[in-house]
């Protein structure tokens, strides 16, 4: 990643103190979102996690998390010529879904992927805003090896410094276009 696109994230993400909640600093990426410049650059090395050296696409679908992944994952797809997956929060999907819940600070998660979505033997790109403590990665990568599939990369606009976000994803190499 070039250092502008470092620069240009820096002052495109916005720091929201106390928000949703006292003592939350909320990361809006809705001014990146706005700058096509800055969305264009951001997709193109997102979309650089699913290609090899010579910039050949490795990777079958490319899968977004509810909701902001969704934002995200699409276009990335796009640029690699891949197919874009859901993955929803839990009752969104209307047809046969695999479920995984995981542990939230307070309370559970649970993520449903359409059991067609990933076919035995795909390999698939995770996309996703942030990677925090991991738990939304983690069930995703279940939910793909549920289906017979295997997640070959993990690309996030942010990784959050603090928390141990990649120990709780093991072994899938994570490519963050910024740590904060
Ligand atoms: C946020 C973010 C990631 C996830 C990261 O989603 O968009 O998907 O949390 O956190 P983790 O690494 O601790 O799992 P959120 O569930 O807030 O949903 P939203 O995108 O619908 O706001």
């Amino acid at each position: 990643m070039t250092v502008s696109l470092t620069a240009t994230l820096d002052e495109l993400i916005r720091d929201v103190p106390d928000y949703p909640s006292p003592g939350i600093l909320f990361k809006d990426i809705t001014p990146l979102l706005a700058d096509h410049d800055a969305f264009t650059a951001t997709v193109q090395a997102l979309a650089e996690v699913g290609r090899d050296s010579a910039g050949t696409t490795v990777v079958d679908k490319v899968l977004g998390m509810e909701a902001r992944g969704f934002i995200l994952a699409a276009p990335v797809a796009l640029a690699l010529g891949a197919g874009f997956v859901p993955v929803r929060k839990a009752g969104k999907l209307p047809r046969e879904t695999h479920a995984v819940s995981y542990a939230l600070e307070y309370g559970e998660a649970t993520l449903e992927l359409h059991r067609d979505a990933v076919a035995p033997g795909e390999r698939v790109l995770l996309v996703d805003d942030v990677l925090a403590t991991g738990g939304t990665i983690a069930a995703t990568r279940e939910l793909v090896e549920k289906c017979g599939g295997t997640v070959a990369g993990v690309a996030v606009l942010m990784e959050l410094a603090a928390l141990p976000g990649r120990e709780a994803v093991g072994a899938l190499p994570v490519t963050a276009l910024l740590t904060v």
